[in-house]
């Protein structure tokens, strides 16, 4: 075995799945303001930004060859409210971060995350009545969503919100209004986990959230399920899947892989960045080679891209 390991040209040659700059996407925060740069605690060299700044991000990743970018807003508490009103109007922040960012680095593709989660006093990704989030109302609040996203610009609109039927309605509804040619990423595997803590942090839904996400979200246990989830998906008009989080779910990513012929995408969540990133600022391991290493990890398992938080630092260790 070890003739083959012998040079680093060898290895190279020899090597069965590689990363690179093109399978990276960045997700990022925005918030209102103006040249405002906001660090995020439990993420250490992730900040919440402003649009102006967040057009400075796209520039960045544009310039560093990473095709895509996936935009969270940070919602102003005095918006958030039971029916998630702020989502649907169609000046709010991430619209027109969407518009920006559009019109000054038109090569970047921007995906959208679809879920009222940014936008509600509770922190759910749905409406809740009687202390139980509504499937069919939330599937049709996030058709308008998507609707609006789309109509301001956003390539992809990425459904995170795991309510039943919502990816075959977005469809319809992007189709009967002109948007055709919009994608839809559907987050078809998205397990009810604690790794998600620091990103609440980051969209302040972390101390609104009442109780859990377990009625919509999967059961970590769970892996054929998975594969129910994404076979409705792909029926419903889903471009491509996503399997979320991502390091401890890699016999997920791979089965799906394996099982369906549309392009899987994993993603390397807020807890994953910030465990590695924490254990590096402390000495503990080499964050940045533990970083490229979980990031291939992915591509061995048949991701075709990852969304990470270290995207740009790794684009450019890659270069
Ligand atoms: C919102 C959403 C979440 C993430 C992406 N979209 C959080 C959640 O479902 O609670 C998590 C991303 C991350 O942890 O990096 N629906």
């Amino acid at each position: 075995m070890r003739r083959n390991r012998q040079f680093s040209w060898v290895r190279e040659l020899v090597s069965e799945s590689r990363l690179h700059v093109s399978d990276l996407v960045w997700p990022l925060f925005v918030r209102e303001g103006n040249n405002i740069a906001e660090p995020i605690t439990s993420m250490p060299g992730v900040e919440r930004v402003s649009v102006d700044l967040l057009v400075k991000q796209a520039k960045l990743a544009a310039s560093l060859g990473i095709p895509a970018i996936a935009l969270f807003p940070v919602v102003d508490a005095n918006l958030k409210n039971e029916e998630a009103s702020e989502a649907f109007h169609s000046n709010n922040l991430i619209c027109r971060a969407v518009k920006d960012v559009k019109s000054t680095v038109p090569e970047i593709g921007i995906i959208c995350d679809v879920a009222l989660d940014p936008y509600t006093s509770h922190g759910h990704d749905g409406l809740v009545k009687d202390g139980v989030v509504e499937n069919d109302a939330t599937v049709e609040a996030l058709c308008r969503q998507a609707t609006i996203l789309a109509e301001a610009g956003a390539d992809v609109v990425a459904p995170s919100d795991m309510m039943d039927g919502r990816v075959g309605a977005i469809r319809s509804m992007l189709d009967t209004n002109g948007f055709q040619n919009t994608l839809i990423l559907s987050y078809a595997v998205k397990y009810a986990s604690a790794f998600y803590g620091p990103f609440r942090d980051a969209v302040g839904s972390a101390t609104s959230l009442k109780g859990d996400k377990k009625t919509y979200q999967m059961n970590p246990a769970n892996s054929r399920e998975a594969l129910r989830e994404v076979a409705l998906d792909v029926a419903e008009g889903a471009d491509m899947v996503m399997v979320k989080p991502g390091m401890p779910y890699l016999d997920i990513i791979s089965r799906v892989a394996t099982e369906f012929s549309l392009p899987v995408l994993a993603y390397q969540v807020s807890g994953e960045y910030a465990m590695l990133k924490a254990a590096g600022n402390n000495g503990w391991l080499n964050a940045d080679a533990a970083m490229q290493e979980s990031l291939l990890a992915f591509k061995r398992a048949g991701a075709s891209a990852v969304f990470t938080y270290a995207a740009p630092d790794i684009a450019k260790a890659l270069k």
